[in-house]
């Protein structure tokens, strides 16, 4: 069987990915550090497929330990590279631990993937490479604009990283999906979101205040250019999202690819309101959240939702989940996580 890599296998997408991965009968060999994640989640994964992917506790900031796992498994026919840093606003506080654990372990991986016997290389990147975009939905083509946070930008140069390596580097084939904002979780309520913390997303908030761990969910904002003037993006389920990477690394198996790094935003196509997600929570759950209005964050952006033409007929995948699923699988998982 093909053996597949999956970096920050442990994460939130990424233990999606290893689920979706094992239902197509890969090989999967996981590496995580467990700084963002929990060894319990392995058995989330095993409870699900039956299958036990190889599980590797490593920090691939220590280039040694890279090194040393590739002498051990040079079957990898594949990677796809989730280890990274994600807190927005963490990222503004600590530039330099963000710019050494998203970009060392990236360059660190592309060297020992160019050791391989093949080369393909699927990267997690993020809408946040766009900023604020001129014309929605969000294109391709749409320009990078300066990065709205250290985070951001360990998107934009890791892109960057990959492309000037592939220009020289034939033999290294790559795909990064720009992300926009994953949500939810496996239908059987056994992988999910697990923030640490106070979550800083939306959705985990959401489904924390209707489970009474928090009391009011602020909304960021009510006075943007917007029909109801809260922010608008564009809600993917995880599930949705993990299928695209295993359509994305069997387009480089297969060597579909058109060039040797290919970009493709991944997302539903439909923008959704804060407000707009809170009335989908309301509505799965038939519960009334309580939220108040609240001043607007430093560094969100108006309005960002992809265009997904191109990830529909180029790649081959587009979105099956609308808003409503994705919001009753992230509050199913909540129930069952906090048994209620
Ligand atoms: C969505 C909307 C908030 C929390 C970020 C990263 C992106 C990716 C996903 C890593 C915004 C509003 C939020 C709250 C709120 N992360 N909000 N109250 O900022 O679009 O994307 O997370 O890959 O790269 O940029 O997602 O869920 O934080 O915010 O009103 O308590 O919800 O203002 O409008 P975001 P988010």
């Amino acid at each position: 069987m093909k053996k597949i890599l999956v970096t920050g296998g442990l994460g939130f997408i990424g233990s999606h990915t290893v689920v979706e991965l094992q239902n197509e009968g890969f090989d999967v060999v996981i590496i995580d550090d467990l700084s963002n994640s929990s060894i319990d989640v392995l058995e989330g994964i095993v409870s699900i497929t039956g299958k036990s992917p190889i599980f590797e506790r490593l920090d691939l900031k220590e280039k040694l330990s890279v090194e040393q796992f590739f002498m051990k498994h040079k079957d990898i026919v594949g990677v796809i590279h989730f280890a990274a840093s994600k807190a927005v606003g963490e990222s503004v506080e600590k530039p330099l631990d963000y710019y050494e654990n998203n970009l060392n372990t990236l360059i660190y991986m592309l060297k020992e993937v160019l050791n391989l016997n093949t080369s393909n290389f699927i990267f997690s990147s993020s809408c946040t490479v766009y900023g604020q975009a001129e014309q929605m939905p969000i294109t391709e083509n749409a320009p990078v604009q300066p990065a709205e946070s250290p985070y951001g930008n360990t998107k934009q140069i890791g892109e960057e990283i990959i492309r000037d390596t592939c220009k020289v580097k034939h033999e290294l084939n790559a795909i990064a999906l720009r992300y926009f904002n994953p949500i939810g979780a496996h239908e059987s309520g056994k992988i999910g979101e697990l923030p640490i913390g106070i979550p800083q997303n939306l959705v985990p908030f959401i489904t924390q205040t209707g489970a009474g761990l928090r009391d009011c969910l602020s909304v960021f904002g009510n006075d943007y250019p917007t029909d109801d003037g809260t922010c608008i993006r564009d809600y993917i389920h995880v599930v949705d999202l993990a299928k695209a990477h295993v359509v994305a690394l069997m387009r480089l198996l297969d060597q579909k690819n058109i060039s040797n790094f290919e970009t493709f935003n991944i997302g539903t196509g439909v923008g959704s309101s804060v407000l707009e997600v809170i009335a989908s929570f309301e509505r799965v759950s038939g519960k009334s959240l309580n939220y108040k209005f609240a001043p607007r964050r430093e560094g969100d952006v108006i309005s960002a939702y992809a265009n997904t033409e191109k990830a529909n007929t180029v790649l081959g995948w587009k979105a099956m989940s609308n808003l409503d699923d994705a919001m009753r699988s992230a509050w199913n998982w909540e129930k069952n996580i906090r048994n209620i």
